[in-house]
């Protein structure tokens, strides 16, 4: 389905978001808090649109999907960031690699949700965050009933002018229906191993960022300083924060 809606994906995107998607994506940012020299796994990356700013301020971002369609067309707009092909339930990747994970608008979409915030544990640093962007739902009940509306209406409809695969976004509407609520979500990450999580919703609740950190324990701490090639001032940073 993602190889068929790779060319238009991201015109599509702002079309069906009304723009809203640009400001979201900022929020997101903002929530990873990262800087140049660390390392960050974008995951379900698609066309790399979520692992763009982080390239742009010098990151060492890898865009991990498991369309090689999506991943086709963000390697001829960016050719400068890394895409990798992998499945988020078996990452290709050795435990502790990275400083920040991300995944945005991904996880709903993975057949194993709750497996994949289980391998972006065990692939983040200890002390290491998480930040996932993913449709939610409204808190007031009067705009949760607007936005129902357009999700199971106005938005097929639309779909059906400017999308190359509109079945693709009545997939979209009902797996947005289907997805756990913003605290449910937040349980999601606590079973599968994850510390500290709090969410913030965005534009009344359509979306919510949720934002987490793998624990340190003395186990998983002295295996990433053993592992760690850097300095060790700035890894103990990494997992003291
Ligand atoms: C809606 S797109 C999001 C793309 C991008 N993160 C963004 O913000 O625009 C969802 C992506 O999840 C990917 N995906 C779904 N299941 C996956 C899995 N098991 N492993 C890796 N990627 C997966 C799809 O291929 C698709 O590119």
């Amino acid at each position: 389905m993602f190889d068929d809606v790779a060319p238009k994906y991201d015109v599509v995107n702002d079309v069906l978001s009304m723009g809203q998607t640009r400001r979201w994506r900022k929020v997101v940012v903002e929530a990873m808090e990262v800087s140049k020299g660390q390392r960050v796994l974008d995951l379900a990356a698609g066309t790399g649109t979520s692992s763009e700013p982080y390239a742009d301020a010098g990151i060492d971002v890898i865009a991990c999907d498991f369309s090689l369609g999506m991943l086709k067309v963000g390697k001829r707009r960016r050719p400068d960031i890394d895409f990798i092909a992998g499945d988020a339930t078996n990452l290709p990747f050795a435990d502790n690699t990275f400083d920040a994970t991300t995944i945005s608008f991904g996880l709903r979409n993975v057949n194993e949700p709750k497996k994949a915030l289980q391998e972006m544990l065990r692939v983040t640093k200890p002390g290491g965050r998480l930040v996932i962007a993913e449709f939610s739902q409204p808190v007031v009940p009067l705009w949760r009933t607007m936005y129902t509306e357009y999700l199971m209406r106005a938005l097929p409809a639309i779909a059906v002018k400017v999308a190359s695969n509109p079945d693709a976004y009545v997939y979209l509407a009902e797996s947005i229906r289907a997805w756990p609520d913003q605290d449910h979500l937040a349980a999601w990450l606590q079973d599968a191993g994850w510390d500290n999580v709090t969410y913030r919703n965005l534009t009344g609740g359509i979306v919510a960022v949720h934002r987490a950190f793998k624990p340190v324990t003395a186990e998983n701490g002295a295996a990433a300083i053993a592992a760690h090639k850097g300095p060790v001032a700035k890894l103990r940073r990494n997992i003291t924060r």
